[in-house]
């Protein structure tokens, strides 16, 4: 049996390098050699033991770029060599949520790299039929993109944004900053950011927002003036706090929408008036991840130079450092992204 270098989580905290079997494939799957994969906040709350906890141990990595090593028997339409992306969320694929494109409410959804093992590895493995192959000139720390882009797409797309919408993002984090660009190619107007970091408010507004706060105190009398006085026509909450889930519903305009996006754990809930609901028509509606078309359309933005993917794509380090890559994580706030490269360099190939 071949094998291969992969980054196991043992325990919180405790990553391994360790040599593992090359994943098996079945008649309708494809093997992917990685050749660099991204780390999300969610595979930071995987390392922490906030998340899928259960789970280890587990190879992460959901964020992946690499090559077609193999496909199973059935396989038809994809070839080694084919240079690739993937949806990561396995659905059934027939079912009623599956056909809406609703998949992480099907009842056979599994994640790669969160529910089984992922891309911190040479080699990773899924159904054939959620590769996506890239144009040549995507260069591969960009394509790895195009996840953390398709949940930004997805988020646009439900929250229903159209041109002159004005929108507030709580929270300038890596998909802070990619949900102000996403709004910038939707045509949002204006788009006010708050963060509590300066260095992530500065590059928000580098991303395109109109205005960003760093003093929450200022935050509501800003969203005023902005807006004639009403209040945001939709709000997203990009961190994850309870209480900035509270502040967002303040927000809004009457007839506004809060869009529910930053995770909390389980048990976080915020009250929603119900007759201001009723009388002003105010809506909220959640997004989770990026799936199906939603990776398509991250591809196609990503391949035509609409995101910004500098402070993204500088930060690397290879597979036998990502407990230094994580550990170091927190104190490179200008970096919003760090990918871990797996496969050779191809200078040195
Ligand atoms: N729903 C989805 O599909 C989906 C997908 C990806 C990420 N997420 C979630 O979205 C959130 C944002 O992701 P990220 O990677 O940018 O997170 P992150 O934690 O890296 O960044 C959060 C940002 O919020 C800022 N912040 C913290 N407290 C704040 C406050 N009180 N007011 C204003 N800003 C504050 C921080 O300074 C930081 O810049 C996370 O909760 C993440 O889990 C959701
Ligand atoms: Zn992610
Ligand atoms: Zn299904």
């Amino acid at each position: 049996m071949e094998r291969m270098r992969a980054a196991v989580l043992i325990e919180p905290r405790r990553f391994e390098i360790r040599e593992v079997p090359v994943p098996a494939i079945g008649p309708r799957d494809a093997l992917v050699r990685v050749s660099r994969t991204g780390i999300c906040g969610t595979d930071i709350h995987i390392w922490n033991g906030h998340y899928a906890a259960d789970r280890l141990p587990l190879v992460p990595g959901h964020e992946f770029c690499g090559t077609v090593a193999a496909v199973g028997d059935a396989v038809r339409h994809l070839a080694p060599g084919t240079r690739c992306v993937a949806d990561i969320n396995i659905g059934c694929g027939t079912c009623f949520w599956c056909r809406r494109n609703e998949i992480l409410n099907c009842p056979e959804m599994a994640q790669v790299g969160i529910g089984r093992d992922g891309a911190f590895a040479e080699y990773v493995a899924l159904p054939a039929r959620l590769v996506i192959s890239l144009p040549d000139t995507l260069p591969d720390a960009v394509a790895a993109l195009t996840e953390p882009v398709a949940c930004v797409v997805r988020a646009a797309d439900k929250a229903g944004i159209r041109p002159g919408q004005s929108v507030v993002v709580l929270g300038a984090g890596p998909i802070g900053n990619l949900h102000v660009q996403m709004l910038r190619l939707a045509g949002a107007a204006p788009i006010l950011v708050a963060d509590l970091s300066e260095d992530r408010c500065r590059m928000a507004l580098e991303a395109g927002a109109d205005a960003a706060i760093s003093d929450p105190a200022a935050l509501a009398a800003e969203v005023g003036r902005l807006t004639g006085g009403r209040g945001a026509d939709v709000v997203i909450e990009s961190v994850g706090s309870e209480r900035l889930y509270a502040q967002a519903f303040d927000l809004i305009r009457k007839g506004g929408h809060v869009a529910f996006f930053g995770l909390t754990g389980p048990e976080a809930s915020v009250p929603v008036g119900i007759l201001r609901t009723i009388l002003e028509e105010t809506s909220l509606k959640g997004s989770v991840a990026g799936m199906g078309e939603d990776m398509h359309t991250a591809l196609t933005l990503l391949a035509h130079g609409r995101f910004r993917t500098e402070a993204f794509t500088r930060a690397e380090f290879p597979l036998e450092a990502i407990t230094q890559a994580f550990e170091t994580l927190a104190s490179r706030p200008e970096d919003l992204k760090t990918q871990i490269r797996i496969g050779r360099d191809p200078a040195v190939a």
